[in-house]
């Protein structure tokens, strides 16, 4: 069994957003491909793609109206095949999005369900009579907006659940034939060649959930997300999406060297449950700490170390530090900033993932009012929450359009700042850039296995600093130490006595192969990667 998940890299493709090769603004499974030789070089070793199937796009494909056909848009099945290959051909695995909690309200499933209360797909999906006041069954709210997560259907006198859009309604993953409809999507994708699958919100899957309200969330203030009004109790991390995620793994363990990712919003201790007990569920159930922690040194080192306590033995642990559904690491933390992000990515004991652009420090994509598209920003606008910003085109080049599409397309979402110098083109050639950065530090990670496989303890560390090591477990004859500087100031760092090394990567350039021992200073936004000498 071959184990590239564990020691490999992924990249993740926001298919609308990567390259347009038909002039109608919207990237395509023909752009990824074309592209693939560029994740080559970048020496990932997986490309995650975000959902490419029949869709109505009431959430950009995380409503999927048929599993195993893509959207024109996007392409033909046909492409997706191309895609694969010409991926294998270059050594690169494939992951596609899997979405398990709901559907798209046009899948025929759906339509079936809501055609009849005696319909055999009625229990595809959640179905509830009124609650005793008439309302909705239960007080339970949509993550998009906070209204209902029930929508009353006025033909068969009867709500159905919707954690979502009311265009995505919830899957019943109790229903048998639902479950054996679902599972066959994932053979169908696996016969096809694809490597492995990211669950949509993992912790969501429902099977036999219980119909009580949720009890209300004191920590909410006017200004916070409506829907964080109630606390989740009966809604998510269920013992069921256990149940789901232990479905799922048997389906993906039929077929050799493939990977199951689950979302998995969830603190440390809940979220490391995804292993399942015997190692039976997610791979790598994704964590989101680090995106969601304060970007402190303390704060960081607190969560790297907490999360390393916690992931079982049998598990592996995995880093994200950018998404779709997150505002850009460079905007969220700074440029310099982000550049030490990327080392600390690059350096943890963990599968990474990263976002696409993120490797040439790609910005906040500023959304004109009118151009507005996630209907999360559309229902709950001016908070902050809406996700265009990190969904603006990849910047392949200082040309109109960043290289995306065609001179005379428009792009489905305007190009994000800085195109003139964040894009692949210019940083290609510049030592000193985001990308020859992450180029560099991923080139490191493939050839040492202190960095993609080896231990992990991290040092007491002055204000500012974290500070670790990486070894491999055999020979301490490869072994790295990191010092990231989180603050804009100086800052110094001691090797303990004896211990000489070279810097082989500072995020700021112009260290390589500065040798080091006793006290290393750090310049502000640095990070420095010191491979030690054995022969101190
Ligand atoms: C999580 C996905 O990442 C997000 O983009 C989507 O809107 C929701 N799940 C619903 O599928
Ligand atoms: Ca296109």
């Amino acid at each position: 069994m071959s184990d590239w998940w564990r020691h490999g890299i992924v990249y993740q493709v926001y298919p609308r957003s990567f390259q347009d090769t038909n002039g109608d603004g919207v990237g395509d499974l023909p752009g990824i491909t074309d592209r693939l030789p560029y994740l080559a070089q970048l020496g990932v070793d997986a490309v995650w793609i975000s959902p490419i199937y029949l869709s109505p796009m009431a959430d950009f494909g995380y409503d999927v109206a048929d599993y195993t056909d893509v959207h024109e848009l996007f392409g033909t099945l046909d492409d997706a095949d191309r895609l694969i290959e010409t991926a294998h051909d270059l050594g690169l695995k494939v992951i596609l999005d899997y979405v398990v909690n709901h559907s798209s309200d046009q899948h025929p499933w759906f339509q079936e369900s809501r055609s009849s209360r005696d319909n055999p797909k009625r229990d595809w999906y959640f179905w509830k009579d009124p609650g005793p006041d008439g309302g909705p069954p239960t007080n339970w709210v949509s993550r998009f907006g906070g209204g209902s997560a029930w929508e009353f259907d006025e033909p068969t006198g009867q709500y159905y659940l919707h954690t979502y859009l009311a265009e995505q309604p919830d899957l019943n993953w109790g229903n048998e034939d639902l479950r054996n409809a679902m599972l066959d999507v994932l053979r169908f994708w696996m016969d096809r060649g694809v490597d492995g699958f990211r669950v949509d919100v993992a912790y969501r899957a429902k099977v036999a959930p219980q119909w009580r309200d949720n009890p209300p969330n004191p920590e909410w203030k006017p200004g916070m997300d409506p829907y964080e009004k109630l606390q989740e109790t009966y809604t998510k991390n269920l013992p069921d999406a256990h149940v789901v995620g232990r479905m799922l793994r048997d389906v993906v363990d039929e077929y050799d060297d493939r990977v199951l990712i689950g979302e998995v919003t969830l603190p440390v201790d809940r979220l490391t449950a995804f292993y399942g007990e015997d190692a039976n569920e997610y791979h790598l159930p994704f964590n989101f700490n680090l995106i969601h922690s304060e970007w402190t040194a303390e704060a960081v080192q607190q969560h790297v170390d907490a999360y390393e306590r916690h992931v079982p033995e049998s598990g592996w642990p995995n880093y994200v530090l950018g998404n779709h559904d997150q505002h850009r690491l460079a905007a969220r933390v700074g440029p310099g900033q982000a550049r030490v992000g990327y080392m600390l990515l690059l350096t943890l004991r963990g599968t990474p993932t990263l976002y696409y652009g993120d490797e040439l420090g790609m910005l906040d994509g500023r959304i004109p009012p009118g151009m507005i598209q996630d209907p999360w920003e559309l229902k709950t606008p001016d908070i902050g929450l809406g996700r265009d910003p990190a969904r603006t085109p990849m910047q392949w080049s200082p040309a109109l359009h960043a290289g995306f599409c065609p001179p005379d397309a428009e792009p489905w979402l305007p190009v994000g700042p800085k195109e003139d110098v964040v894009n692949v083109e210019v940083q290609r050639d510049q030592p000193a850039s985001m990308l020859s950065l992450t180029k560099r530090l991923i080139r490191l990670r493939r050839k040492h296995p202190a960095l993609h496989a080896g231990s992990y303890r991290s040092f007491d560390a002055p204000d500012g600093v974290f500070a670790y090591a990486r070894s491999a477990s055999t020979d301490d004859a490869d072994r790295f130490v990191v010092v990231l500087n989180f603050t804009g100031e100086t800052r110094t760092w001691s090797l303990a006595e004896g211990v000489h090394g070279k810097i082989k990567v500072s995020t700021r350039y112009g260290r390589q192969d500065e040798a080091v021992s006793g006290i290393v200073p750090l310049r502000p936004d640095e990070g420095v990667l010191i491979c030690v000498d054995r022969s101190a």
